[in-house]
This record gives structure tokens, sequence and C-alpha cells, in this order.
């Protein structure tokens, strides 16, 4: 990486001015989570080696096996976050009830609240797949000085001041958006430094890959089976190329930076999908509109949608835009 490559750190500072709210306090939020994201990754490196691998045996809120280190980067990510004077109150997908923080002498007067899906993927540890964490952060919306209300987490993904991922992959790299375009950085491991790789990220024009758990395909809604016909149907520019990794961060960087629409429908078994809508889609929907694409539950724009649940789930369409506008056509025509 060339040494004149600017890092996270300092492009933080660079753009700062272009952050509505007090400069300081995007700094403050996002190093936080460029510290944990480090942290985490150096355990998710060597998971492989380590007694940290594997399930403990409990599931977590939502019936799933949590793995350990699904509660490690959990553990992380709210230390890290906790301790600085920023946040007043965190959701995360490993808790069932958001939590509280009181900052300075307990005066809660912390103005952000962050959604967390601390290790996205988690099903892929214990083959060496890519996995990640997302993030997404509000504003309170309830006064401060009094501890955080579950409204301060239900608002609508439209209201988002960031959100991001990390993904840990071949390289880690760390890619957000405060509504101005999206930034990639990669990790220098020996450094231990993020350095803008990837600036201003935009899907292709075009798209020609489909990410989607096909296995499901009989329990899905006609217009996403006449969808995926569609895309298989032998034309000028198709069949298009079908990837899945199982992992909603990978399976989305690839498709932002190669040209792609992630789906994970409803199904006759699972009626609003199977994604969180405030700590994965929302995120990955400001991620995507940032970046020239789209993101809906096939009807509707994610980040209009308005919460009622902190684990609440939603069907989910994401990608270049042109693939989501065809999507929706199917969904609409087989209504
Ligand atoms: P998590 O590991 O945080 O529970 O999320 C897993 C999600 C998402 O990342 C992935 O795309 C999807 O679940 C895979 O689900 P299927 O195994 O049902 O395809
Ligand atoms: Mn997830
Ligand atoms: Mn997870």
């Amino acid at each position: 990486m060339d040494k004149n490559q600017l890092t996270l750190g300092e492009f933080i500072i660079e753009n700062q001015k272009d952050f509505k709210y007090s400069s300081g306090e995007l700094s403050k939020l996002i190093n936080s989570i460029r510290l944990a994201a480090k942290i985490v990754n150096h355990q998710v490196n060597k998971a492989g080696l380590v007694d940290i691998l594997g399930d403990i045996g409990e599931t977590n809120i939502q019936g799933e096996d949590q793995q350990k280190l699904d509660l490690y980067a959990n553990d992380v990510f709210k230390s890290a976050l906790i301790n600085r004077e920023i946040v007043c109150g965190i959701a995360s997908e490993e808790e069932e009830d958001f939590i509280t923080i009181e900052g300075r002498q307990n005066t809660h007067e912390n103005k952000y609240v962050v959604l967390i899906d601390p290790l996205d993927g988690s099903s892929n540890i214990d083959v060496n797949v890519s996995v990640g964490t997302i993030f997404s952060i509000y504003r309170r919306i309830t006064p401060s000085g009094k501890p955080v209300q579950k409204e301060d987490f239900l608002q609508q993904g439209k209201e988002q001041v960031a959100a991001g991922y990390i993904i840990y992959g071949t390289s880690t790299m760390f890619v957000y958006t405060t509504g101005h375009g999206v930034n990639g950085f990669t990790l220098n491991p020996a450094l231990g430094t993020f350095y803008l790789s990837h600036p201003a990220m935009r899907f292709p024009k075009k798209g020609t890959i489909l990410s989607i758990n096909e296995g499901n395909y009989t329990r899905f809604p006609q217009g996403v089976k006449e969808y995926i016909k569609f895309c298989q149907a032998e034309e000028e520019d198709r069949p298009y190329t079908f990837r899945y990794i199982g992992s909603l961060v990978s399976d989305f960087h690839r498709n932002m930076i190669k040209g792609g629409i992630y789906l994970y429908p409803s199904s006759s078994k699972a009626p609003h999908g199977k994604l969180r809508l405030l700590y994965e889609s929302n995120p990955m929907a400001f991620i995507a509109e940032q970046a020239g694409g789209s993101a809906t539950d096939g009807y509707n724009r994610i980040m209009e949608i308005e919460p009622k649940k902190l684990h609440e789930r939603v069907s989910f369409f994401c990608g270049n835009t042109e693939m989501v506008e065809k999507a929706e056509e199917f969904m609409r025509g087989f209504q």
C-alpha cells in the first residue's frame, strides 16, 4: 500500500465537516468501531487455532445457534462503544433488549444509538469463509438527560447518520457511509492500519450476479420464482451468474463491486424473510443507496419502513438499481 494513501483516521478528520452534527462526534464513533473491528479481526483470523471456535450450545433470542465468536464480537463492540462518552444506547442481534448507557456521571447526555450485528454470517466461521460486522447509527430523538428509549432505536432507516460494515475476508475491509457516498478501507495487518483503498464506491450500472438461497425455491413467492427464471433465461446478457456465500456482508460486498442483487425474500416458512430490519437491512440499504443501488422489501423502500420491534425481520431485495427494479416488476406482476 502506498505510504501516501490516506488512513481511515485521516479520512475521518478530513471529512468531518460533511457531518451535519458536531464534527468530533463522528470521529469518536467511527474510531471506536474501528478499534473494535481490529480486535475482532484478530480473533476471527485465529478462529481455527483456538478453542474459541464452535458452538456454545446455546441459542440466541432468535432461536439460532450462537457461536462463540458472535458473543465475543458482541462484547468487544459493546465495550468499545460504552467507553467513549458518545453512545447512549446499543441494540444488538445478540441481546434481547437494548442496552442503556448512562454516560459521564449518569447524565445520559450522549447523543447516539448504535445498532449492530456483531458477527454476520456466523455459520461460516467453522469453514474459513468470510464473515462480517454490520452497524447502523442514529441520533437519539428523545431528549437527552434521561435514559434512552425504545423509540430512539425504532427509527426509519432514512434517519441513519452513518452505517457501515467490516468484512473479515481474504483481506479485512471497513466500508462506511455518512450520507456522502461510500468509502472502503483495507487493513494492512502488518501495521494495524486501515488505508483508503476503495474511494467513492459505486455499483456498476449493469449487474449480472444473483445471490439467493435457492434451496428455498419452492417456498418463495411466485414473483421471486419468476425473477429467478428470468435470470436463468438464455438471452443476450443472460443467464446471470448465481453466487451465494451465506454471509450478507460478503455477498453484498461482491455485488457492489461486481454488480449484482442480493435477495432474501419472504417464504411460506418465514413470512417476513430472515434478515433483521434494524441492524442488517437498514444499514445495508443506506450503503446501497449511497453507492447508487437500491434496497426494497420487494415493494417498498427499506429505509422508509416504520420499525415496530427491535428484532423485526424483513424481506430484502438489495443491489443494482436496475436489477432491484426488475425483481420488483415480477413481484407486482405475480402479487
Ligand atoms: P447471522 O450470522 O448474523 O445470523 O446472519 C446470517 C444471515 C445473513 O448473513 C446471510 O445472508 C443469511 O443469514 C443466510 O441465511 P440462509 O442460511 O438461510 O441462506
Ligand atoms: Mn447477520
Ligand atoms: Mn450475527
